[in-house]
């Protein structure tokens, strides 16, 4: 098994299940173009955000780091009308290339991109009142990742789901020596999961086009 494989799979399923429009290759493309890092989820990954948005009837989302707002786009069109994703994006010149990607989906109108550390914009997010967020996906630095899961479900509400991507680190969260920070940010975060009594979970590996990783799952199952 190696890379190639992964990716000539992920090529023929998401030809198949997830062909992509015009604004989800553009987000793709611009992204690029601006030089922002090739690490938003796959297109078969984004369906499966979308599909697990639609599957708990999410009306509102919320995400942490929004990159050039590939999965963000994903998780906007599995909201009904009158539904909300809040996206949050510490780098300005992301925002600005997400930005113009919600524009050009036609989702600018439901989508509230906010500039700054997640560490900030979420305690105002706390303050204004704004959750409960029905669906939470948490996929910025991953060192941040256990304060984010706190700051989740203080915006959570019973039968709420959370998603954390980048949980595998090619396997290197097996490694209890590792010395990525990252790493060692995903350990901590993965003993507070197992900790936390108000919520059922698991994760799971994933391999293709974007390598060896992985995605924890998780419900709100008590009050938060
Ligand atoms: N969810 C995106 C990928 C996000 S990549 C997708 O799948 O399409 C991680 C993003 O988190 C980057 O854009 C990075 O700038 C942002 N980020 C890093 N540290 C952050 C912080 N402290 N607060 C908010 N965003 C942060
Ligand atoms: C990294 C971040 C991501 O969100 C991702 O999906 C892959 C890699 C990273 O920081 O290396
Ligand atoms: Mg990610």
């Amino acid at each position: 098994m190696n890379q190639e494989q992964w990716t000539s799979v992920d090529r023929y399923i998401t030809d198949l299940l997830v062909p992509e429009d015009a604004a989800l290759r553009e987000a793709t493309r611009s992204s690029t173009a601006a030089g922002l890092p090739s690490i938003s989820v796959s297109p078969n990954e984004g369906k499966l955000l979308h599909l697990l948005a639609r599957m708990c009837g999410a009306s509102r989302i919320l995400e942490i780091g929004t990159l050039g707002g590939y999965s963000t786009i994903w998780l906007a069109r599995a909201v009904p009308a009158g539904g909300r994703v809040v996206t949050l994006e510490v780098d300005a010149r992301h925002a600005e290339v997400a930005r113009a990607n919600f524009a050009r989906a036609g989702l600018d109108g439901i989508i509230d991109l906010r500039v700054g550390r997640a560490l900030d914009t979420l305690p105002r997010l706390a303050a204004e009142g704004a959750g409960a967020f029905d669906f939470i996906f948490i996929d910025a630095d991953k060192a941040s990742t256990a304060e984010y899961f706190g700051w989740a479900l203080k915006l959570a509400r019973k039968r709420s789901v959370i998603v954390v991507d980048n949980v595998v680190r090619k396997g290197a969260v097996a490694d209890a020596a590792s010395a990525d920070a990252s790493v060692q940010g995903i350990r901590r975060f993965n003993e507070v999961l197992a900790a936390e009594k108000r919520v059922s979970a698991t994760a799971i590996q994933t391999v293709g086009s974007k390598g060896y990783d992985g995605f924890a799952l998780a419900v709100v199952t008590g009050d938060v």
